[in-house]
């Protein structure tokens, strides 16, 4: 069995290395993994290399996701994260190949206060979240064989992260100023790679038992529960004072979205309703302050 990691490098790409690598050979690919290509900015060179390699399974964790840098290079954002994805779902069409990607809660407006299903309609504010929806319609419309993970607030023991901006920004200052009125799941790269593994060896294992079916599709993937920017910064520095570390912060200050302007508009309303994965997969999503906990953890 061959498995191919796009974007290995990525703080979900890098999960994934560890949690694929009992299922089979395993290649990861980042930008320049010569002699093989993994340049998202190339298409061509992409699809020479999986036609090359020919997997049995394609995880797609490459992406443009510099949210307010995407507002000023749309043309690169599109390549990265719709070109490249499709011509990637045309040769898994192609060979057979079942193809793994990750998708946003930035698909969608954010406006109102419930979760929203996979069949909610969608309405990307900004650049990033047009681009990720564009390359879902063009992975969906590749008739390939196909798992789309939509996730939100990504993070990871490894690489920059809200926890980590936050734990040093309150080293630093006395006063913090954060998002309250933003509301979403802290998802854990290591969970998102995890329910991929667990995925990959459900497909593997139909595929050799014409009597089972496999639940393909489009699935929201977050951690269970849900939280502000606010309340999570206040639960990485209780972690943190619990671990025994001094903070310089003595004043957490809630402030609404439009009291701290960026290139790219945020939805407000993140929740993401995961009922279909938790029942197609036969899965638990945790708590998310379980993940976070042990991310901190590792971390402090
Ligand atoms: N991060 C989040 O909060 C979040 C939220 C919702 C959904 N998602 C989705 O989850 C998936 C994984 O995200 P992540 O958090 O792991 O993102 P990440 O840490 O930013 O990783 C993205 C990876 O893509 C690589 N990449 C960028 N441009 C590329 C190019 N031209 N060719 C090849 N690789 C390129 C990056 O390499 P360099 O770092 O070297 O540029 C990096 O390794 C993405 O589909 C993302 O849209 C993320």
């Amino acid at each position: 069995m061959k498995l191919v990691i796009l974007g290995c490098g990525g703080q979900v790409g890098w999960e994934l290395q560890r949690a694929l690598a009992p299922l089979g050979e395993v290649i990861a690919l980042d930008h320049d993994s010569a002699p093989h290509c993994g340049d998202f900015t190339q298409p061509e060179g992409v699809v020479a290399t999986l036609r090359a390699l020919q997997p049995d399974v394609i995880v797609n964790a490459a992406a443009h996701t510099a949210v307010d840098k995407a507002e000023g290079e749309p043309a690169l954002a599109r390549l990265i994260n719709a070109t490249t994805p499709g011509a990637i779902a045309r040769v898994a069409g192609e060979s057979g190949a079942l193809l793994v990607h990750y998708s946003t809660d930035y698909v969608f407006d954010g406006s109102g206060d419930a979760p929203r299903d996979e069949s909610a309609p969608t309405g990307p504010l900004g650049v990033y979240g047009q681009t990720k929806l564009e390359g879902e319609h063009l992975i969906q419309a590749s008739g390939c064989r196909q798992l789309i993970f939509r996730t939100s607030w990504v993070y990871a023991a490894r690489g920059a992260n809200f926890a980590r901006t936050m734990l040093r920004l309150a080293g630093e200052r006395e006063q913090l100023r954060i998002i309250h009125d933003q509301v979403g799941a802290p998802t854990g790269a290591d969970l998102l790679a995890d329910v991929t593994a667990h995925a990959v060896k459900r497909y593997l294992e139909a595929a050799g038992d014409a009597s089972r079916a496999f639940p393909y599709g489009l699935y929201h993937l977050v951690a269970s529960g849900e939280t502000s920017w606010f309340d999570y910064a206040q639960f990485v520095f209780a972690q943190a004072r619990a671990a025994g570390h001094e903070l310089a912060v003595r004043e957490v200050v809630p402030i609404p979205t439009h009291d701290y302007p960026t290139p790219a508009a945020r939805p407000l309303n993140s929740r993401l309703a995961t009922h279909k994965l938790q029942q197609a997969f036969g899965l638990r999503l945790p708590p998310w302050q379980q993940g976070v906990a042990r991310m901190l953890a590792e971390i402090l």
